[in-house]
Order: C-alpha cells, then sequence, then structure tokens
C-alpha cells in the first residue's frame, strides 16, 4: 500500500512540473495533488489538513506542516529533506501546541542478545574494544525500521539528521502497541522547551558529532554530555523513580533528559531518558551507547545497556522494571 501511494505521489509530482523537475531537487517545494490518492486510504482520515484544501507543497517537519498549513490532527504524514528524499514521519499535532516529528525509537528485541542483531542503538557486532563506537547510528546517516513499526523494530528516518529542531519530546510507548493506541498506552511522556538542541546544531545527529558515543572518549562524571529539563505531558518525577531498579535511585535525579554519558569503565551511553545521572552506574538507567561495555564484557553490552543486571525485569538491586524495559523510546523533534 505504501509502496503505491509513494508511486502515485511521484506521478502526481512528475506530471505536474514535467520541465523543471531537475531544478526542483534541493529545493524542497513539491506541488502534489493528494486529494484522490489520499482519499482511498482509510488510515489517513486523521491526516486530512481542517478546513482547507488538499493541496500543499511536501515539507521538512511536522512543526512547518502545522505553521504552513494548519495540520492539527495526530497522523503520518510525507516529509522531504532537503537533499529531496521522500519518506513518512508520524505527526503528534497536540501536545503543547503540537509540531512534534516522531524521528527514531530505541526498542530493545531481545534483553538477553548482548550487543547482537536488533542493536542498532550501540553494536550488532558483539562488544569488542576495536570498535569504539559501535553501529554509529547516532551519528551516521543511516535509516532504519518504519514509522508504525515503532514500538515493535527500532526505527531511524532522515528527519534525524534533516530537521533543524530546538527541542525533544519523548514517550516510553509498551513493546507492540498500535500507532493509534501510543499516546494513551504511553508510560511517560514529556518534553524539554528549553530550546537546548539551537546550541547544539539543531538535531541530534549534530550533537552526537560534538559528543562522540564512543568507549574510552572520556571519563565520568567530568565528561557526561549536555542536559536538559524536561516537563511533564504524562508522568511524574515519581514515576520516573519507581521505573529504575533501587540501587539506581541514589545515582540519578528525575525530571531531565541527558546525553553522551560515561559510566565507571568509560564505556559511553547515548541517552538519559528522564534523568540527569549523578552517579557512574548509568548503564542500568541510560539507553544507546558505543561498541564495548568492558565490565563483565560483553553482558552491558545492548541497546538497553544492562537494564537486566540482576535479573530481566525483576525490578531488583540494578535492574530495571519490567515495565521499563519492554517498552519503546520514541523520540520527537519541534
Ligand atoms: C508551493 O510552493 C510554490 C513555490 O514556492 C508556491 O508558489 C505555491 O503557492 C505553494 N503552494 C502552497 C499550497 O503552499
Ligand atoms: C575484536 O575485534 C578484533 C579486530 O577485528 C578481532 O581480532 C577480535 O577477535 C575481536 N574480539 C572479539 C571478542 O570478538
Amino acid at each position: 500500500m505504501k509502496v503505491i501511494l509513494l508511486l502515485l505521489l511521484f506521478i502526481a509530482s512528475t506530471e505536474q512540473s514535467p520541465t523543471h523537475h531537475e531544478d526542483e531537487i534541493g529545493i524542497g517545494n513539491h506541488d502534489i495533488a493528494i486529494v484522490n490518492v489520499m482519499g482511498d486510504f482509510e488510515v489517513n482520515d486523521n491526516g486530512c489538513p481542517d478546513k482547507h484544501d488538499h493541496h500543499y507543497n511536501l515539507t521538512r517537519s511536522c512543526l512547518e506542516l502545522k505553521e504552513k498549513y494548519h495540520f492539527t490532527k495526530d497522523g503520518v504524514h510525507l516529509f522531504i529533506t532537503s537533499n529531496g528524499e521522500l519518506y513518512q514521519a508520524f505527526c503528534d499535532m497536540t501536545t503543547d501546541g503540537g509540531g512534534w516529528t516522531l524521528i527514531a525509537s530505541v526498542h530493545e528485541n531481545n534483553i538477553l542478545g548482548k550487543c547482537t542483531t536488533g542493536d542498532r542503538w550501540s553494536s550488532q557486532q558483539g562488544g569488542n574494544a576495536s570498535s569504539p563506537a559501535g553501529d554509529r547510528s547516532w551519528s551516521n546517516f543511516a535509516t532504519f525500521g518504519c514509522t508504525e513499526g515503532a514500538t515493535s523494530d527500532d526505527l531511524k528516518n532522515p528527519g534525524y539528521y534533516d530537521i533543524k529542531a530546538s527541542d525533544i519530546s519523548i514517550w516510553h510507548v509498551p513493546n507492540d502497541t498500535p500507532l493509534s493506541s501510543w499516546k494513551d498506552a504511553a508510560i511517560l511522556r514529556y518534553h524539554t522547551k528549553t530550546n537546548f538542541l539551537q546550541q547544539y546544531g539543531g538535531n541530534l545527529y549534530q550533537l552526537f558529532h560534538q559528543y562522540p558515543v564512543e568507549y574510552n572518549k572520556g571519563k565520568c562524571p567530568d565528561d557526561n554530555g549536555p542536559l536538559s529539563h524536561i516537563t511533564y505531558d504524562f508522568g511524574s518525577d515519581e514515576k520516573i523513580q519507581q521505573l529504575y531498579g533501587p540501587l539506581s535511585h541514589n545515582e540519578f535525579e528525575p525530571g531531565y533528559v541527558q546525553f553522551r554519558v560515561f559510566n565507571n569503565e568509560k564505556a559511553a551511553l547515548a541517552m538519559c531518558s528522564g534523568v540527569k545521572y549523578n552517579g557512574c552506574n548509568s548503564e542500568h538507567v541510560c539507553i544507546g551507547g558505543g561498541g564495548y561495555f568492558p565490565e563483565a564484557s560483553p553482558r552491558q553490552c545492548g541497546d538497553f545497556t544492562a537494564f537486566d543486571w540482576n535479573g530481566v525485569g525483576t525490578h531488583q538491586s540494578w535492574s530495571a522494571s519490567k515495565e521499563v524495559t519492554e517498552a519503546a523510546v520514541l523520540i520527537f523533534y519541534r
């Protein structure tokens, strides 16, 4: 269905501008007639602009779609990068005024697989000091997954590096939740409103170039990366405390999101979602990372690193709860 939709859109696009198609590459202005195409797809009911005609130019983000064409409902839309690549993304058009583009999800497909297949946000090639940055997904142009599969697999779309944003929003959604229920099923939803991304190049791709997610590039806590306060849309500091193991509680402060922290053994973790990490056992709370975690290697290597240190989902000692271990982390930009 998606392939057909894209083909139809391409045809529509080509027919409308046969003469200067080449000139358009990189400009991002593709005036596309979508009314009949979209009308055939029930799932796109919620994607139609309110009180407007159905002609619009493709945009680079949900924020642009909201500001230029006044879309107000959550749903999946087609976007175009500055280089002319087309992709689909989910828009949250309601949280705090909307305009949030889903650009990634971090999903743990098998917590017992230690840097094995599916650990795209760390390494799929085993823990090895000779590959300190692992798969490098935080700082490269690789893309994977699809929007509807964001709670069943990892997702990274071109928006990750293409969109210029100021803030991020995070939803922790139970694995395998269907798209239409993400918002209601989320165990936590929060966003920043500090414009912090502007200081680091406008997206995580740029931020992680300044703060490489790489083993042995720094030490805890002196070299830990930037952080921002968060505002809860669903959840609280108490809820965050409840999700992680009791021994972790003294090491973090809820109410933040922090990037690129190191642990005691100089392994690099990509993102501490919901907390500021003060201690040095961050592998039980922070997610994603480089390609090598020295402690009991490869036991801490993976997308949800060592959430299972004292048993999977046991919520004992350092182990995180089953609830957070089995929830994908959805990342939005605005
Ligand atoms: C699409 O972009 C073109 C070129 O900038 C502009 O002339 C046209 O008005 C735009 N259409 C819409 C619906 O915004
Ligand atoms: C780590 O990588 C090196 C170099 O590629 C290789 O020789 C070594 O066998 C690897 N170690 C493990 C444990 O896979």
